[in-house]
């Protein structure tokens, strides 16, 4: 571990640990509880009560078809997302109520779903607008905020004053995560990091996010890249159509469950056991495990589908 992956924590217990699979702290308390959350738009219910918790020091993940409910779980414990019902406690305080802001404060941080870097605005004015929570609460910590995130990530700093649309999808993937690490929060909820990006990218973003749980920050991931999701992750939750239709620890995944829950054929399968075989193989390298990538299918009812993630692959 090197000085650069020293942002994003607040002193939570895992500072001192090494990058390695080690690093996770499964004693850890319980920094997120999620219990029977509700909510939808309109009429249509979209969760129907799902219940989650994730300790500190964790990597969790949640797959799941298109549709599933995914990002709108996601966005609910971010707080951009109202609950019809249900409860959210962070860090053992209860914040079902409490605004997003707040949230940041608190320390989580939201990498959403389609990266949603600014076009139009510098890199450096995302990172910028990313760090309001720090910059209100304590402006005088923002400057090495920033210094620790350009040191983390040396090609934003080399594109500091480059507009966020002219970078690569790696480049807006790194951005992503950096704006959210640069309140150095103690939980990141990321949404599908990977989606879109080329496998050269999508190995880096890989090893930043390896390099974040080193750190001591808790991850709570989205991934609809199967492959990808599994060498990150220590618990697994399939969520189909609003509800958890699995969650188990992934050294002991029953994978027959796996993909029957993601609705993926045997080839999948085949390249599950690989991947898990090769936990700690970067995803792309041979050993990683073929044909890991869950087809995007559109749960019954859901708006998602196939001209969903649409372009090609970027780096
Ligand atoms: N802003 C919205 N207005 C109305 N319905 C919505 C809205 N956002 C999501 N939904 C509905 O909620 C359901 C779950 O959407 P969500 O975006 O959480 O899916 P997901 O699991 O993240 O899928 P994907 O893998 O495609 O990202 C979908 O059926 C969708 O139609
Ligand atoms: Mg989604």
């Amino acid at each position: 571990m090197t000085a650069q992956v020293g942002l994003g924590t607040r002193g939570s217990e895992g500072d001192s640990q090494p990058e390695s699979e080690s690093c996770v702290s499964r004693s850890g308390k319980v920094l997120l509880e999620v219990e029977n959350v509700v909510t939808g738009f309109g009429s249509n219910t979209v969760l129907h009560g799902p219940s989650l918790s994730v300790r500190e020091g964790e990597t969790v993940g949640v797959f799941g078809l298109n549709g599933a409910g995914k990002s709108v779980l996601m966005k609910v414990i971010a707080g951009v997302l109202p609950l019809w019902s249900g409860r959210l406690a962070f860090d053992g305080a209860d914040i079902t109520r409490v605004p997003a802001e707040e949230r940041v404060a608190r320390g989580m941080g939201h990498v959403p779903q389609g990266r949603q870097v600014f076009p139009g605005l510098t890199v450096e004015e995302n990172l910028r607008l990313g760090a309001y929570t720090l910059r209100r609460h304590d402006k005088g910590r923002y400057p090495a905020a920033l210094a620790a995130v350009y040191e983390r990530f040396p090609v934003l700093a080399q594109k500091r004053n480059q507009l966020g649309g002219s970078l690569s999808g790696g480049q807006q993937a790194s951005l992503a995560v950096a704006r959210a690490l640069i309140n150095q929060p103690r939980l990141l909820l990321v949404d599908e990091a990977s989606a879109g990006l080329a496998p050269v990218a999508v190995r880096e973003l890989f090893h930043t996010l390896r390099q974040v749980v080193a750190t001591g920050v808790t991850i709570l991931m989205v991934e609809q890249n199967v492959s990808f999701g599994l060498q990150l992750v220590e618990k697994v939750n399939i969520l189909q159509m609003g509800r958890i239709a699995y969650s188990g620890d992934v050294n002991t995944l029953d994978q027959e469950a796996l993909v029957a829950h993601l609705g993926i054929g045997r080839m999948l399968g085949k390249g599950v056991a690989g991947t898990l075989a090769g936990r700690n193989v970067p995803p792309g390298a041979p050993e990683s495990g073929k044909g890991g990538k869950a087809p995007k299918r559109a749960a019954p009812g859901s708006r998602g589908g196939a001209n969903k993630r649409k372009g090609a692959a970027q780096g």
